[in-house]
């Protein structure tokens, strides 16, 4: 590829989350949910009124009245379950949204207009899939491996009558097999960003590897050990028009470190695979190889920029037809999009073409 001249684009997407140009007025929260006064106290070096991000209960009730407020959303954790940043989500939801109006590939599978999703891993927070019917009418499948997560993502769900004939919670079972339950609450991991009020994506398109042989790639990737993801899970009868994750990031608890500047929870559970997310992606990847036709975009969150790189030479050795990656700021904390897809792209606009070597060099800023 030694001859190929680098072109490039860069779309940035100041997405449309209502934390993009101004952040969360606490002050004013705190008037209309007495619950969260508590939790405020004055910086004077900022000159604002802001919460204690160390403190598991301040993030919490601060999720729990952003999701109240904006999106009259009911929704509730236990203690130490992980607890998501409201404008991290939101950002990766309407980052799926521009995914699915974009014409890069058909839009045929959605009967009626009506968009289906499958969030992988939904944790008892249950974030995207009341994100995403809230904000887009969207519905789900939210799956889960553990029983706490399938408990409270069902009370999340069921907390929210209006909701709960659009998401359905599946349990995953270690052997493969899947319950449901009909459903019926928040989390945010292990990130350094101590403001939320950037909520900004930058978008790219990233061309063509060369690829490698797909069977060198099948046998590096059985470095997944855990259970089912997609394969198993989804039903052979099923389609979706897209698939999201925010995975377990790390390889141990150790590596997770929890940032001393937030607290958002999260147990070994939520956050810890063997292998961490590089092997949990990967082996997404490989369930997408035998689902391609079930699903027309699979997305994940990355928390390394070292493993969006891996990922997405991955992606090419296994036939991918595109690949769109993006970067989630917030605060100063960064996490990475990454969507692909097998299905025949309507209009060619890639943009991005590797550099002499073998390693694709990303336009995304920190
Ligand atoms: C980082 S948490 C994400 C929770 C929620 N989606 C969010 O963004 O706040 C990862 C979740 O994946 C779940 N998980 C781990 N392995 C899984 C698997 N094979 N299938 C489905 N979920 C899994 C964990 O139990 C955990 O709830």
């Amino acid at each position: 590829m030694g001859g190929n001249k680098k072109r490039k684009r860069k779309e940035e997407v100041k997405v449309k989350c209502k934390y993009s140009e101004n952040s969360p007025d606490f002050t004013h929260l705190a008037s209309l949910y007495p619950s969260f006064q508590p939790f405020l106290h004055y910086s004077s070096r900022h000159n604002y009124h802001t919460i204690d991000w160390t403190d598991f209960n301040a993030t919490r009730e601060l999720t729990r009245v952003l999701l109240l407020h904006h999106h009259s959303l009911n929704w509730w954790i236990p203690d130490g379950q992980l607890c998501p940043t409201v404008p991290n989500r939101s950002n990766y939801i309407y980052w799926v949204a521009d995914l699915l109006s974009s014409d890069i590939i058909p839009n045929t599978i959605s009967a009626g207009g009506k968009v289906r999703g499958f969030d992988i891993g939904t944790g008892a927070n249950c974030i995207y899939p009341l994100l995403g019917a809230a904000l887009m009418g969207w519905s789900f499948v939210g799956s889960d491996v553990t029983d706490v997560a399938i408990e409270w993502a069902e009370k999340n769900v069921n907390n929210n009558p209006h909701f709960s004939e659009m998401i359905e919670i599946r349990k995953v079972e270690s052997n493969g097999s899947t319950s449901c339950v009909q459903g019926l609450h928040y989390e945010e991991p292990v990130h350094s960003g101590t403001e939320i009020n950037l909520c900004e994506s930058i978008n790219t398109e990233v061309a063509p590897l060369p690829s490698l042989p797909l069977d060198s790639h099948i046998q590096e990737n059985k470095n997944y050990r855990g259970p089912p993801i997609l394969l198993g899970v989804v039903r052979d009868d099923e389609k979706f028009d897209f698939c999201m994750c925010n995975p377990p990031f790390f390889e141990s608890l150790e590596e997770a470190g929890l940032n001393p500047k937030t607290s958002c929870g999260g147990t070994s559970k939520e956050m810890v695979c063997p292998g961490g997310e590089k092997a949990f992606i990967t082996r997404i990847i490989e369930d997408s190889t035998e689902l391609k036709h079930q699903f027309r975009w699979f997305t994940s969150m990355i928390g390394r920029k070292t493993n969006l790189k891996y990922l997405t030479s991955k992606l090419w050795e296994v036939g991918v037809t595109i690949v769109k990656t993006t970067e989630f700021v917030q605060g100063r904390t960064s996490r990475w999009g990454l969507a692909w897809s097998f299905w025949p792209p309507i209009q060619k606009s890639s943009i991005f073409l590797p550099e002499k070597k073998s390693n694709i060099s990303f336009l995304l800023e920190v």
